[in-house]
């Protein structure tokens, strides 16, 4: 990584510069702003410390003139006082951190590691980013979160390699799309990309599924055919729900993974194939090999490489640009939500997470008559959630109680016989809770 110190003070330019090349880093000197935008500029320079304080050009002014020639660069601003504001003035300016004179070293260390890091991770998603102009990928993925970031980056490395990657995470969070991501930007790309959802195939017909048949290998096995293996040659095999696989095929699958080669049910022949294995699971694999319900062997050889996906509470940050994406989607660029809908939204945990908020975007554009979606207009499930994690324990019941009474009405079409005996409670008391919660048919409709 290259680094260039900006300092009119040469003890302090010597310091620094010393204390960095120690740590294997290569270091660039300037003694003023204007040596240091040419130093910038000719060099490739990652990280700039930047003295604020300079005769000549300010510190600020040259921040943010080498921001305007490179915004991927990251600068940490040394500022002279232990002063809030003028931390405040150089992150504002661009600065990505500052630190106080006299620089603690092992701190200086620290921030320069995490801006390795960070910059590792830039620079992934300049490659994805780059890759997906030269040729429009048919797939959209929302990644401006730092955790989904760090997920794109994951993705880019793995993709390069032949190696198997398991993808992990709870249901709904995007582990289908982002297996379509890694084969695309696979030196597979251009060969077929083939599923197969494990939880969908009959056990029965799981091996003929993956390797295909012959005719009459079995009853019903009319003609040969193609497993899937064979139709993804070439290109990649995505193993959907790969929990579900059939505990005894399990060995036979290792077996075709490590030797490269299948036979037909009802065939000795055996055919080579060149696959690349992706698979998927919402389960803990790990847990489920412990306890001997998935095979040892296997889990460890399909997840020689590992995608973690978060769940969207923990990326919250692209739930409003997911809206507007699925929004286009549903053909409905010209529906809004309000912003106390979005601010909703974004407070609901979302157990179903991605998926569920396209669900949750979906039902809401086609109730609604205008183009604003307020509060009101979403999903019963995002409004319970408000109205009982807000307030005080009383008002939190009394805000359940009547979501409870009031989903029950809507449920029995408001016919209060029903409701009541649904809740188990009597007419009477129903009627006296209906007249409490203020609830009418208005209201819930
Ligand atoms: N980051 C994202 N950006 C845009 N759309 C996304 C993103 N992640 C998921 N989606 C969309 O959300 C839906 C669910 O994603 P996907 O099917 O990949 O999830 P999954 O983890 O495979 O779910 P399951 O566990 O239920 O199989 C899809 O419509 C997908 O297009
Ligand atoms: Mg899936």
């Amino acid at each position: 990584m290259n680094i260039l110190v900006v300092d009119d003070d040469p003890i302090q330019r010597e310091l620094l510069s010393g204390f960095l090349e120690n740590q294997g880093l290569k270091v660039f000197k300037a003694a003023n702003g204007e040596e240091g935008l040419n130093v910038f500029i000719r060099e490739a320079i990652q990280v700039v410390l930047l003295d604020q304080r300079m005769p000549g050009q300010s510190g600020a002014e040259v921040l943010k003139r080498m921001k305007a020639a490179n915004p991927m660069a990251r600068i940490i601003m040394i500022t002279a006082y232990a002063d809030v504001n003028t931390a405040v003035v150089a992150m504002k300016d661009g600065a990505d951190e500052f630190l106080e004179k006299p620089v603690d070293l092992k701190l200086l260390l620290d921030k320069i590691d995490a801006l390795k890091t960070d910059i590792g991770i830039d620079e992934d998603l300049k490659a994805v980013e780059k890759r997906m102009n030269e040729q429009p990928l048919p797939l959209k993925i929302i990644s401006n979160s730092p955790a989904m970031r760090k997920v794109i980056s994951a993705v880019r490395r793995v993709a390069e390699t032949e190696w198997p990657v398991l993808i992990q995470g709870e249901t709904g969070t995007g582990k289908e799309v982002i297996a379509r991501l890694i084969h695309l930007l696979s030196a597979r790309k251009n060969h077929p990309f083939v599923d197969l959802n494990c939880a969908a195939v009959p056990e029965s017909l799981f091996e003929s599924e993956l390797f295909g048949h012959e005719k009459g290998a079995f009853t019903g096995a009319v003609g040969e055919r193609k497993g899937r293996f064979e139709l993804a040659s070439g290109g990649t095999l995505f193993l959907d729900e790969i929990g579900e696989m059939p505990i005894h095929l399990q060995p036979k699958l290792l077996r075709v993974i490590q030797e490269g080669r299948i036979s037909r049910v009802g065939s000795e022949k055996s055919i080579p194939v060149n696959v690349r294995i992706l698979s998927a699971t919402n389960k803990d694999l790990k847990h489920l090999a412990d306890d001997s319900r998935f095979r040892q062997d296997l889990y460890y050889r399909i997840k020689v490489l590992e995608v973690r996906m978060p769940p969207l509470r923990q990326r919250k940050e692209d739930i409003p640009q997911l809206v507007s994406f699925f929004l286009e989607r549903y053909g409905k660029s010209s529906v809004r939500f309000s912003s106390d809908a979005i601010d909703m939204i974004v407070k609901y945990p979302f157990p179903g997470n991605v998926r569920e908020l396209e669900h949750v975007v979906q039902r809401s554009v086609t109730m609604i008559r205008g183009n604003l979606i307020t509060p009101a207009d979403l999903p019963e499930e995002i409004q319970t959630h408000q109205l009982t994690t807000q307030g005080s324990l009383t008002e939190r019941l009394d805000n359940m109680e009547k979501a409870i009474i009031r989903a029950a009405l809507i449920e029995t079409d408001w016919v209060q016989t029903r409701a009541a005996e649904r809740l188990g409670i009597s007419e009477r008391v129903l009627r006296y809770k209906i007249q409490k919660h203020k609830l009418s048919r208005n209201f819930s409709a």
